[in-house]
C-alpha cells in the first residue's frame, strides 16, 4: 500500500516511495496509474505535472508521457518512456506492485 486514493490530487500525481523506488501515482479517468517519478529529460520529479486524460505533462519543461504505457510522446511519435507498475485499489487503499531487486525472493 502506497497511499489512500483520496491522497492523490485531482488532475495531478502523488509521490510515493517503495524501498529505493520513487514512484508517482495518478488517478486518471481511465483508472489508477503508477510510473517512475523521474522525467527522462533531466531526471526531475514528474508527480506535480498536470494530467489530461492519460497524458501527463512534465511540470518542468513540458515533456509528455502516456501514463497507460509510460511512453514518451514526441512530435516524431512514441518513444520508450517511463517504467510503469501494476497498480490497483482495494477500498480506498492504493496498492502498487514493485518487483524486488534481482535475487530477492
Ligand atoms: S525535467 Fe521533465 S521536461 Fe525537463
Amino acid at each position: 500500500m502506497v497511499c489512500r486514493r483520496q491522497d492523490i490530487p485531482s488532475g495531478r500525481g502523488w509521490p510515493v516511495q517503495v524501498g529505493q523506488v520513487r514512484l508517482a501515482v495518478f488517478d486518471t479517468d481511465g483508472g489508477l496509474r503508477a510510473v517512475d517519478n523521474r522525467c527522462l529529460h533531466i531526471g526531475n520529479p514528474i508527480d506535480d505535472g498536470p494530467v489530461s486524460g492519460d497524458v501527463l505533462t512534465c511540470p518542468w519543461h513540458g515533456w509528455q508521457y502516456d501514463l497507460r504505457t509510460g511512453q514518451h510522446l514526441t512530435a516524431f511519435g512514441r518513444r520508450p518512456g517511463l517504467r510503469t507498475y501494476p497498480v490497483r485499489a482495494d477500498g480506498d487503499e492504493v496498492l502498487v506492485e514493485v518487483p524486488g531487486p534481482p535475487g530477492d525472493r
